[in-house]
């Protein structure tokens, strides 16, 4: 577990100069994102950097607008306004709050577009 969030950091700091999470996915590096994302290798340790600080139980926000993402059945069932507010409308995370870069946000793309799995 601190394994997986510990290499996902390293490999977003590696990356921070070169992808600033602008870039259209089309144009993403499909090699970029893992071909197989799991929500417990992948998809959790995401969610756990960009949005669960607000959007958890123990959140010191509580769950912001009912939205929990600590989970795999909580994150499932919220796709839609999680895609809506953080690929479309790009207002999640809030203001100066750190934003998935565009390789994390493919991976969670194609997380869901797999069947979302829970493993
Ligand atoms: C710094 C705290 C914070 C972080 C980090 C954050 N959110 Fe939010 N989020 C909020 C608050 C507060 C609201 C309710 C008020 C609002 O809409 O601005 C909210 C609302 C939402 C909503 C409801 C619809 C909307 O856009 O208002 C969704 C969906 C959502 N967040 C998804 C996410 C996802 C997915 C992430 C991570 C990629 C994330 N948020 C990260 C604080 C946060």
């Amino acid at each position: 577990m601190w394994r997986a969030i510990l290499s996902w950091s390293l490999l977003g700091v590696v990356c921070l100069g070169c992808d600033l999470g602008d870039q259209p996915l089309s144009e993403v590096d499909p090699e970029a994102a893992p071909a197989e994302p799991t929500w417990t290798e992948h998809v959790q340790p995401l969610m756990e950097i960009y949005c669960t600080a607000c959007h958890a139980p123990d959140a010191q926000t509580g769950e912001s607008e009912g939205y929990g993402f600590d989970t795999c059945a909580k994150t499932k069932r919220a796709w839609g306004p999680l895609y809506q507010s953080t690929f479309v409308v790009r207002d999640m995370p809030p203001g100066g709050a750190p934003r998935p870069l565009s390789w994390e946000l493919l991976t969670l793309e194609r997380w869901h577009a797999q069947g979302a799995r829970c493993d």
